[in-house]
């Protein structure tokens, strides 16, 4: 059993083990000719529990071999110019290079003794990524595992500071059209169920100032404490960035903590042509930036920033074993003493080895490019009589909904456009989201793919529409 133990004994073994599974995983993407098979639960359950877990093959091919069968073959492919889902980015060859390494060496980020240079080469992408944001020298960060725990660590850190001692009485505010994670963090931390004001948008999608300022003054009348303000930098559907400056003003009025959650849009800090769509996120205290959705990374990539590093004390837990007080008088760097987390992986390596590899920039121009996309997919939109689409695109999502002409019972068109999804997503010949808007079903196109062509989403738009078609013509025929 120890010949599986990777070491100087087994670096041929290593070699050749991993030469085999990239091969396959070569082999597989070469061939894909559609994001997904459309394998259902109920094919693939049964597969995944005959394999009798005490009872190894012993035999790396005969494995991969069986991992074939399990996974691979029925995989959703992002890398398919026709997966137009979720937050799901096709990855840079840098970056899954570097994660080949990371996990072989092993470092944790936790301390010093576990990583050495992992730790420096960390802090030095914290450094840039505080640069690119417009933060001064005081900012720190940390990578985290992506922007739900970026998220909730921004809002820890918030409720200290808000230095409250009811709880019961802090607020977070947030847009309608916020990520759920600002909810769940407020319940993991201890908030009431009524913290997350929700506040409205406006047509656009973007928080709506003058309702921001209106519940801000409605809390401190009655007497309850502004702990946050979450400003989102590229919303989850419809890509829209709320107006952070006049966001940063009225934080500044309240004394109120100010979030971005640039999880997605972050990859403006990287873009030639639309940075400036980023303006005022300079003047937030925290930002939550997910690598693995606009800067073509593979999960797990994600860092939140602080613009105060001394904020990030509140995350400090010493431990005799492992980052005690005198290592701090020592100036031993411990990247610990700002996580939420122990052990951590050594994620920021693969955003060092794209910038070494490919540069900042060659990053950005690829995120334009999807930026780009989705604007010609707004105007084919529409010019497009079948599909009603909701808003511009800001970054890259495209949120509508298909609307036959000889319809109007509007729980039908749900219903034809819920199908429409479904199979399509049968068919594995795209796959494309879907969300609510105005309690109405509508489809979402995801674009982070360069490669994706506008004549992809006029081809997917006519998939979408025969098959809501057949919906609605045998809807008909059952109704006859
Ligand atoms: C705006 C926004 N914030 C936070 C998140 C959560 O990020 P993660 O899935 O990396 O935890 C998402 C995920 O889609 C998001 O769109």
């Amino acid at each position: 059993m120890r010949s599986h133990l990777l070491n100087d004994l087994t670096a041929e073994h290593y070699r050749r083990s991993v030469t085999e599974g990239v091969e396959r995983v070569a082999a597989k993407l070469a061939a894909t000719d559609r994001p997904f098979t459309g394998v259902t639960v109920d094919a693939l359950a049964p597969r995944i529990e005959r394999i009798d877990l005490d009872r190894p093959l012993h035999d790396t091919i005969a494995v991969l071999d069986e991992l074939e069968e399990l996974y691979l073959r029925d995989a959703v492919y992002f890398h398919h110019p026709r997966y137009l889902a979720h937050l799901n980015c096709p990855v840079v060859i840098p970056a899954v290079l570097g994660e080949a390494v990371l996990s072989a060496v092993n470092s944790s980020l936790d301390t010093w003794d576990q990583s050495a240079g992992g730790t420096l080469i960390e802090r030095r992408l914290v450094d840039w990524t505080a640069e690119r944001l417009g933060f001064g020298p005081g900012a720190d960060g940390v990578f985290t595992s992506g922007g739900t725990q970026s998220n909730l660590q921004a809002l820890l850190l918030a409720r200290e500071e808000a230095k409250s001692d009811t709880p019961a009485k802090l607020r977070v505010f947030a847009s309608e059209v916020s990520h759920f994670s600002v909810r769940k963090s407020a319940k993991l931390l201890g908030l009431g169920p009524e913290a997350v004001v929700s506040v409205p948008v406006g047509h656009d999608k973007r928080m709506q100032t003058v309702a921001l300022a209106h519940e801000l003054e409605r809390c401190t009348r009655d007497g309850l404490v502004p702990m946050a303000v979450v400003a989102t930098a590229g919303t989850t559907d419809f890509g829209s960035i709320d107006p952070l400056p006049g966001i940063a003003e009225l934080c500044d009025r309240f004394g109120v903590w100010m979030h971005v959650d640039a999880a997605y849009g972050c990859g403006l800090l990287a873009s030639l042509r639309r940075r400036d769509r980023l303006a005022g996120i300079e003047r937030a205290d925290s930002v939550t930036v997910d690598y693995h959705k606009s800067f073509f990374q593979p999960v797990s990539s994600s860092a939140v920033l602080v613009r105060d590093c001394a904020t990030l004390r509140h995350a400090t837990y010493h431990a005799e074993y492992l980052n005690p007080r005198r290592m701090v008088q020592e100036r031993i760097p411990n990247q610990v003493d700002k996580s939420l987390q122990t052990t951590r992986r050594f994620d920021a390596l693969k955003l060092w080895m794209t910038l070494r590899v490919m540069g900042a920039d060659g990053i950005g121009a690829l995120f334009d490019e999807v930026c780009d996309l989705a604007r010609e997919g707004w105007r084919l939109l529409a010019a497009d009589p079948r599909f009603d689409v909701v808003v511009e695109p800001e970054l890259s999502t495209l949120v509508f909904r298909y609307i036959p002409a000889a319809v109007t019972d509007p729980a039908e068109i749900d219903r034809a456009n819920l199908y429409a999804r479904k199979a399509l997503f049968t068919s594995g010949d795209a796959v494309v989201a879907g969300t609510k808007v105005s309690g109405r079903h509508h489809l979402k196109f995801t674009l982070l793919n360069p490669e994706t062509t506008t004549d992809d989403i006029a081809a997917v738009l006519d998939l979408i529409a025969g098959h809501a078609e057949q919906y609605l013509g045998e809807s008909l025929d059952r109704a006859s």
